[in-house]
């Protein structure tokens, strides 16, 4: 993380620029849930696209699906939620403010009033309930994790795709918590989208997959930018495992609210088709032809939030620094995670058709989000760009007239160049290239 960076900055930056606003803005917000501007959203689907991209290894097959948000009571039931998905509360005996137990030392007073009683700490289940119908007598839950869709068609998908063990089901989704206090704005929400990945495997191959998927999970953080000092590799202890998993690794990153998980990487064993097999009473053993036996395949399991991973990138990215006396903010995401990967910036209002030209053409050539801005001074137009991570600017300007040429600046070192108007587009386009 930068050190200039902290959640006040970002909070207001992503307002100010278009990228998050609170829900139900004009009637006082709703706790725990964020709506996305236009920089937000593009922002967000490219984080969906490298994640997708990055789960694609030689290890086996992806197959990708889409559940549903809703879940009858059954799977829950199933997958342990009911009984398991709890978090310890408490509340001051004062101020009745009230607190995950997990984050805060009931030796101490508490923050909010000083006061040193605490009510017994009571088990609080986080998931969203619901009822179905008129009569209502049907119970449904929003799902909490998006795994469970992915388990509960583990044998359509394999039916349907004529895939082999091993290989793993991806899927991006909402999951919806309801968290005793959400909190670090993107950190902690109560409706937030998950990317996960089961990867479907035998039983004696699960530590090999478990390791293999740290690997290349926490590599996927660099790929897109990250700053490796501020990125590690932290096993569960004992106590802190959930009720499915065996063993866990967490990715967690340097928040200035200290180290946090980013994702987690668990062995699920075969916990949840077991349950699930228990439960429904279908079979969702694997047949293997060659040694002529069945098996409930082991998972590993890589989950990520996208509004927690989308946080970390702006807090990675944010940077202040010193241009020719002024303070200059700016976002050094990675290009294939900018919202914007290009500015075109015509110095003078009166020279800007040909610019809006070679907008319009790159744009439909690429096919990539770029913007086109007239407006304002030319500095004060390179900084909107700087603050909303914009890895290039264009600029066409009198000179451009008569040797058809613009200037490129780059956002990170600020240095400048002169390139031929026919060379923007292969400009544009090699800023996404691997490497
Ligand atoms: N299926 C496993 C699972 O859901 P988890 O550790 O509870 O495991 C996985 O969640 C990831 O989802 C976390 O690492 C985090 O990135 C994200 N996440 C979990 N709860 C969240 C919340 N309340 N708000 C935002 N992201 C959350």
């Amino acid at each position: 993380m930068s050190s200039q960076a902290t959640l006040e900055k970002i909070v207001s930056l992503c307002k100010r620029r278009g990228f998050v606003y609170p829900s139900a803005d004009i009637y006082g917000g709703i706790n725990g849930v964020y709506d996305l501007g236009h920089l937000g959203t593009l922002m967000k689907h490219n984080i969906r696209n490298t994640w997708m991209q990055s789960i694609q290894t030689d290890l086996g097959d992806i197959i990708f699906m889409e559940g549903a948000l809703l879940g009858p009571e059954a799977v829950w039931q199933a997958s342990g939620h009911i009984e398991n998905f709890h978090d310890p509360m408490v509340d001051c005996m004062q101020c009745k403010k009230r607190y995950r137990a997990d984050d805060i030392d009931l030796e101490k007073a508490c923050p909010h009033c000083g006061n040193t009683e605490w009510t017994d700490i009571k088990q609080f289940n986080m998931m969203f309930k619901t009822n179905l119908g008129a009569a209502g007598s049907a119970i449904a839950y929003l799902r909490p994790e998006t795994a469970q869709a992915i388990f509960v068609n583990f044998k359509n998908v394999m039916s349907t795709n004529r895939v082999k063990i091993p290989f793993g089901i991806a899927q991006i989704g909402k999951a919806f918590r309801n968290e005793i206090t959400p909190k670090q704005f993107l950190f902690r929400m109560r409706e937030f989208e998950q990317m996960e990945m089961e990867f479907f495997c035998r039983p004696e191959n699960t530590g090999k997959f478990f390791e293999a998927w740290q690997k290349i999970r926490f590599d996927f953080y660099q790929k897109i930018g990250v700053n490796q000092s501020n990125l590690r590799l932290r096993p569960h202890e004992k106590d802190e495992l959930a009720h499915y998993s065996s063993q866990c690794v967490d990715v967690e990153y340097q928040f200035p609210f200290g180290w946090k998980e980013l994702e987690g990487i668990a062995d699920r064993g075969n916990f949840d088709l077991s349950q699930h097999i228990k439960h429904s009473g279908k079979d969702l053993s694997v047949h293997d032809e060659a040694t002529k036996e069945s098996f409930v395949p082991h998972v590993v399991e890589c989950s990520v939030g996208v509004d927690r991973l989308f946080l970390t990138l702006l807090f990675d990215a944010y940077t202040e620094d010193d241009v020719e006396g002024e303070v200059r903010t700016v976002l050094k995401l990675h290009p294939k995670i900018a919202p914007i990967k290009a500015a075109f910036l015509p110095l003078s209002k009166k020279i800007s058709e040909p610019m809006l030209k070679l907008f319009n053409e790159v744009k439909k050539q690429t096919g990539l989000q770029l913007m086109f801005d007239e407006s304002g001074s030319i500095g004060k137009r390179y900084r909107r760009q700087d603050e909303i991570g914009t890895p290039v600017c264009f600029t066409y300007d009198f000179d451009s007239e008569t040797d058809s040429s613009v200037t490129v600046r780059d956002r990170d070192s600020l240095k400048q160049e002169r390139i031929s108007m026919d060379q923007v587009e292969r400009y544009v386009k090699d800023l996404l290239k691997e490497g």
